[in-house]
């Protein structure tokens, strides 16, 4: 056992801190005077609310011009404080845009706890998707990470409601889609925001065996020795230089009534739970402050998983989170050694920094076994996604085109960026290798594609799609609903793909 006596890591620390703190979102045809603040959408020149007592002239003088995210407030006496919100001259007004307003609102009144916001008649979209879009944006603008702070300044927010004349049934319908999937994300940020000492493999799995039945979901977890006997010598090359155990978690979902669900889907995730880069260690750079979210692939498939049940999936889903830490030591894997992937494909490991597609390929041989209907896989895993896309899109890759499809609806419906670059089958040659089977290293460029090429070979035909989410991981601000820090990036993706999957 590993000695983590040091930490002094009180015992109940909070690990998913999001799961206790989400708002009562409500729906109202008229503002409470109970809230400290209301928002009203605004377009350059547009109408004013009255309760502003302010028209355009006045608030030009102020510099407020109604662009997008722009915010004006104006404080009143016995009432509560108006605020008009820019939503720029473009009338295209979508569902990420909606986001965006509601959350540049809720940071401009980031010290109230109460709010109502206006959506009038005119605007154009379904009342579901309004409702579902207000409320994952006001609880994921107001996210923090605090369990760490011995005093914070952070003011949750306890309710929000959405002023609207719209049919408030169907609104509110949507609000409930809304709060699972901003708990999903927010999910996935608490467990990728926690430092690695707090969240091991094993810590990681402890707690996906306490929360997971309560979102309907069978938890079973492989320890080292399950591994060893299930063969993923990926996962164990990966762990050998580790004090902590690796851990296999799978989580189980079957819609209710289930033994009709037709369709059957898997994940898997990358959980690496601090990636040193091993032997090949890392050099010392601030980027490498963010490896204790080499497992934010794992944490966004926990976060959409929790979201199955309440959102009514009516897929079978299996998902496989592949967690360790990637650690030099005497005992870890060198250069030139070879493992042997379940299924017994061998690799020679040329470069122990590339250790997620190691502990991925014994995943995806588990998920294939099962033959299911896809199989979608989610990694922080190159570095090159991240100077290819930068810090907002996702590399995609797949090797069917029905799926890369459905991906990326959901991806542009959760306003998560996705851009698919090519499998491109003449740089397969590179991950070749002299004494094994496959090689861990690809050449110099294209490494996002080389990395997704070694997956490739472990999926044999059935539909995949992998998303390499290193860029998109983190956000080194606050960017509309996206909080500094932890994104949970692919949580809604992923659960919005598996809810929206056809079952026939
Ligand atoms: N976890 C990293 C990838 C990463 C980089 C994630 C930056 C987030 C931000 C991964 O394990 C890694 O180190 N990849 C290497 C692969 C290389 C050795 C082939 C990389 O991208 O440099
Ligand atoms: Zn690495
Ligand atoms: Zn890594």
């Amino acid at each position: 056992m590993p000695d983590s006596s040091h930490r002094l890591i009180p015992a109940g620390f909070p690990l998913l801190p999001s799961l206790g703190a989400v708002p009562a979102v409500t729906v109202a045809s008229a503002a409470s005077t109970a809230s400290v603040a209301v928002g009203y959408p605004v377009a350059p020149d547009g109408a004013l609310p009255a309760e502003l007592g302010l028209d355009w002239e006045a608030l030009r003088v102020y510099g407020f011009e109604g662009k997008p995210g722009q915010t004006f407030a104006v404080p009143k006496l016995g009432a509560p404080d108006v605020v008009v919100v820019g939503i720029g001259a473009d009338d295209v007004r979508t569902e990420a845009k909606l986001r965006d307003v509601v959350a540049a609102f809720v940071r401009a009144e980031r010290r109230a706890s109460a709010l109502s916001f206006v959506v009038g008649e005119s605007y154009p979209l379904d009342e579901v998707t309004i409702g579902r879009a207000v409320a994952e944006a006001a609880v994921l603008a107001r996210y923090a990470y605090t369990p760490l702070k011995t005093s914070s300044k952070h003011v949750a927010l306890a309710a929000f409601e959405i002023v609207t004349p719209l049919d408030s049934g169907l609104v509110e319908d949507g609000v409930q889609e809304g709060l699972v999937l901003a708990r999903a994300a927010a999910v996935a940020r608490d467990l990728a925001n926690t430092p690695p000492g707090h969240l091991t493999a094993a810590v990681f799995a402890d707690l996906a065996v306490s929360v997971g039945p309560k979102y309907g979901l069978e938890v079973t977890v492989a320890d080292k020795a399950e591994l060893i006997a299930l063969g993923c010598g990926g996962i164990l090359g990966v762990n050998a230089g580790s004090v902590e155990e690796p851990r296999m978690i799978v989580l189980h979902y079957v819609p209710q009534g289930g033994a009709t669900a037709k369709t059957h889907l898997a994940l898997v995730g990358k959980g690496i739970m601090f990636d040193s880069g091993g032997i090949s260690l890392k050099p010392s750079d601030p980027m490498h402050l963010l490896m204790k979210m080499d497992m934010g692939g794992a944490a966004a498939v926990f976060g959409a998983m929790t979201a199955l049940q309440d959102s009514g999936c009516a897929s079978e889903v299996t998902a496989y989170l592949m967690c360790t830490d990637n650690m030099p030591s005497g005992s870890a894997t060198k250069l030139g050694d070879v493992l042997t992937i379940r299924g017994g494909t061998t690799v020679e490991v040329k470069n122990t920094d590339a250790e997620g597609r190691l502990v991925m390929s014994d995943a995806l041989v588990l998920a294939s076994e099962l033959k299911p209907a896809a199989i979608i896989d989610i990694a922080t895993l190159t570095g090159a996604a991240l100077m290819a896309l930068g810090p907002s899109t996702a590399a995609l890759f797949a090797n069917d085109v029905p799926l890369a499809t459905r991906v990326a609806a959901a991806a542009s419906a959760t306003d998560e960026p996705v851009w698919q670059l090519p499998l491109e089958k003449k740089y397969r040659p590179q991950i070749d290798s002299d004494i094994a089977d496959l090689s861990n290293l690809g050449g110099k460029y294209a490494g996002a594609t080389t990395a997704a090429l070694f997956l490739a070979e472990f999926v044999g035909d059935i539909p995949w799609a992998h998303l390499d989410i290193a860029g998109t991981m983190n956000s080194d601000t606050d960017d509309s609903w996206r909080s500094k820090g932890a994104t949970g990036y692919g949580a809604r993706l992923l659960a919005r793909l598996l809810v929206d999957y056809p079952t026939s």
